[in-house]
């Protein structure tokens, strides 16, 4: 069986997004992101995806549906209420949108994912759900030099008990893709 892998890019000062909500800042190019070694890995190991309901809103029905995301696996979008209308699949691409809870999607998921990875995307409520669920395996951040002074924080309100990381891996992303550091860590349990 896979992993569960919950992935996150942030300002060195620990912001997945900008007070807007924008990524922008994070990433220069998203084109030249889904050049790096490190995207195409992750697009080859990940079986399915687990995405919060904000993440998914940040596409319009019309880019979900047609079929560009670059992880072409079923997502399983975490939701209180389910979109109408909701996009179109375009199997592997699949959409299930899950009101069940996060412990129901990372089930469902990787049940889709088989021997492959999940993979968790969202900004902050998502991850830090999974994290404090204790269903996360690996922890991959790329840190991005930038510091937003402002945002959106992923690894706030974990709880009481400190989640322990052990690190598997340190890598520099390309320059075109932003010049950060991609890290890798296994949650020891
Ligand atoms: N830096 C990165 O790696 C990265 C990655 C992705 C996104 N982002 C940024 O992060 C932001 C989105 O992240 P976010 O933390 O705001 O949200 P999120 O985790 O993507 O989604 C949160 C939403 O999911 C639904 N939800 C969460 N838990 C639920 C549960 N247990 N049961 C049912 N529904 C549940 C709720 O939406 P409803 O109540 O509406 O259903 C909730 O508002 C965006 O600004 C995006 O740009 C950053």
């Amino acid at each position: 069986m896979g992993k569960v892998i919950v992935g996150v890019a942030m300002s060195l000062d620990g912001y997945s997004a900008d007070r807007h909500g924008s990524l922008e800042p994070l990433y220069p190019s998203l084109d030249a992101l889904t050049q790096t070694d490190v995207l195409r890995e992750a697009i080859r190991d990940t079986g399915a995806v687990v995405m919060g309901r904000n993440s998914f809103n940040m596409g319009s029905l019309e880019y979900w549906s047609a079929g560009d995301y670059e992880f072409r696996v079923p997502i399983f979008v975490v939701t209180h209420q389910p979109p109408d209308p909701r996009p179109t699949d375009t199997p592997p691409l699949t959409f299930t949108f899950v009101t069940s809870g996060v412990e129901d999607a990372v089930r469902q998921a990787r049940a889709a994912a088989g021997e492959r990875d999940v993979t968790v995307v969202s900004g902050a409520d998502v991850t830090r759900q999974i994290l404090r669920a204790g269903l996360a395996d690996e922890v991959h951040v790329d840190i991005m030099p930038i510091l937003l002074g402002g945002g959106l924080r992923p690894f706030d309100d974990l709880g009481d008990t400190p989640l322990r990381l052990e690190r598997l891996e340190v890598r520099p992303l390309p320059v075109e893709a932003g010049a950060g550091t991609h890290l890798r860590f296994r949650v020891v349990k």
